[in-house]
């Protein structure tokens, strides 16, 4: 952490948005998408995270989706996770928007996040419109009790539109922001990567968290060169909900 200046600290805002994407949950030992290691590196989003690859060959689409979810539930959400859900807590107005699928957001404690592209643990059955939330682990039976057919992923795959209640409400979120922190995303993929840009036109300072340069970075108006974790201690200090409880009902009560 050593040579990270910043003078901002979080409880100088009060409407607050956590922006993240797959490098929030690196430490979580997730792979992120791009860069060293990345999934679509080793897998082909064609033939894998589509819905033409789900009509041509639904079996290897669930195939590819189980092997994530049997990764993503050997992990457990990490201490940026966990610092996040308490600013959550301590501060007025504070809303998670992330492109992750993964679902550690909520685990950790937050509660008001969207989820722009979907979750690993939701299924639905675009044949009978049944939605279904699962346990986090492969998913035994892919189809759908209701009409037997394959059960879809409910996630936002290359070429799907995003649901449009969850975009408005992450929208209405950035709009109204006077700071966004943008965790560990690249900043590629449309129409996520607009939001900052949205906050931005809001009035809302910019910080982006993330060990490398992005294609985003010039936008924001500081960046933290260091992972979730290490940052987002830096920014949360001070910042303290471990009071006892009957002060922190007391501080709810207000
Ligand atoms: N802390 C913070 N950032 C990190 C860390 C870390 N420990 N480790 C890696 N990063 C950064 C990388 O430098 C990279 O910029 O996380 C970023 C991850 O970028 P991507 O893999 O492109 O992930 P993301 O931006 O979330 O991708 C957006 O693309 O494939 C689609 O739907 C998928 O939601 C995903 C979207």
């Amino acid at each position: 952490m050593a040579g990270v200046s910043t003078d901002l600290r979080i409880k100088d805002f009060s409407r607050i948005v956590f922006f993240t994407g797959a490098g929030m949950s690196a430490e979580s030992g997730i792979p992120t998408y791009r860069g060293k290691g990345g999934i679509w590196k080793e897998y082909d989003y064609n033939r894998y995270a589509c819905q033409e690859a789900f009509d041509r060959d639904p079996d290897a689409v669930w195939e590819f989706h189980n092997y994530r979810r049997s990764l993503v539930a050997q992990c457990t959400p990490n201490r940026g996770h966990e610092l996040i859900a308490m600013v959550e807590r301590t501060m007025p107005t504070v809303t998670v928007v992330t492109q992750n699928i993964d679902g550690f957001h909520q685990y950790a404690g937050s509660k008001n996040v969207h989820e722009l592209h979907g979750s690993l643990w939701r299924v639905r059955c675009d044949q009978c419109g049944n939605y279904q939330r699962t346990e986090m682990a492969p998913l035994e039976e892919v189809t759908c009790m209701a009409c037997h057919a394959h059960w879809r992923p409910d996630i936002t795959w290359f070429g799907d539109s995003l649901r449009h209640e969850v975009l408005m409400a992450a929208t209405a979120a950035v709009e109204q922001a006077d700071l966004l922190i943008a965790i560990g995303t690249s900043g590629v993929v449309m129409p996520a990567a607009v939001l900052p840009l949205i906050a931005k036109k809001g009035g809302a300072t910019l910080i982006e968290i993330n060990p490398q340069e992005t294609e985003m970075s010039d936008a924001y108006d500081v960046t933290l060169r260091g992972t979730a974790t290490d940052m987002l201690t830096i920014l949360t200090e001070g910042l303290d909900d471990s009071l006892p409880q009957a002060a922190a009902d007391g501080r709810q009560g207000t």
